[in-house]
């Protein structure tokens, strides 16, 4: 199959939007694979930092970002050959990876990685800019979101499930703070891309999420 007749459904949103999981399970529904394009940022971050490279150092971060060894296995992923735990979900994580986003040479020295993950029989990929820069021509566009103080819940809930301590007044702010730094930033800001179809999870649940780009994606195949 030529590349560019290959599905690609872009979901992007601000962070803790439920985007990923949301993502993952429309992916095995329709048993297509899966990008998480914000873990590839998280990894770069945690490289960087592993190596003492500054996360302002522009132009050794986009040098590093083609010489790091990134898979994923599964819901595994593997950085330089050895496995990544809950360290790539933490706050600081997330932190690091929006700071390293704001460099436009280290998103172009992303984008060839991302697009490698459009293999046949389709792709879900979850992001900030899969719907306006890496898969322009994606066949369904959703803008998910919910209330920051939703998704500050979320987050909260997340990472009490694994055991991790956590405030929601810090959470609250932020994640504020990590959507003025998505939204302000001059490449490839978080935004609606024109053609996307926004989807406001506030009152939805997981499923209801999932069940609701599901049949916006086979309202498009009936067409
Ligand atoms: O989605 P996640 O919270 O894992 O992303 C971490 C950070 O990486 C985001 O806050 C954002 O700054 C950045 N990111 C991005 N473009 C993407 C995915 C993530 O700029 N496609």
């Amino acid at each position: 199959m030529h590349i560019s007749n290959i599905p690609v459904i872009a979901i992007d949103g601000p962070s803790a939007s439920g985007k990923g999981t949301v993502a993952q399970r429309v992916a095995t529904a329709l048993g297509m694979h899966y990008l998480d394009s914000g873990a590839l940022y998280r990894l770069l971050g945690l490289a960087a930092q592993r190596r003492g490279i500054a996360l302002e150092a522009e132009d050794r971060l986009a040098e590093l970002a083609g010489q790091v060894d990134i898979r994923f296995e599964g819901a595994d992923i593997w950085l330089d050959g050895a496995q990544v735990g809950d360290e790539l979900r933490t706050e600081e994580a997330g932190s690091a990876a929006s700071k390293i986003a704001a460099l436009p040479k280290v998103r172009a020295a992303l984008l060839d990685k991302q697009r490698d993950f459009r293999r046949a029989p389709g792709l879900v990929a979850d992001g900030r800019d899969m719907a306006s820069v890496v898969f322009p021509d994606s066949v369904l566009k959703i803008f998910l979101t919910a209330s920051a103080e939703a998704r500050a819940e979320r987050r909260f809930k997340q990472l009490k499930e694994k055991g991790m301590g956590a405030n929601i007044a810090a959470l609250l702010q932020d994640i504020q703070a990590r959507d003025e730094r998505d939204t302000q930033r001059s490449v490839a800001p978080l935004q609606q891309a024109q053609g996307a179809s926004l989807l406001d999870t506030t009152p939805l649940n997981i499923e209801q999420a999932v069940q609701e780009v599901l049949s916006r994606y086979h309202a498009l195949e009936s067409k």
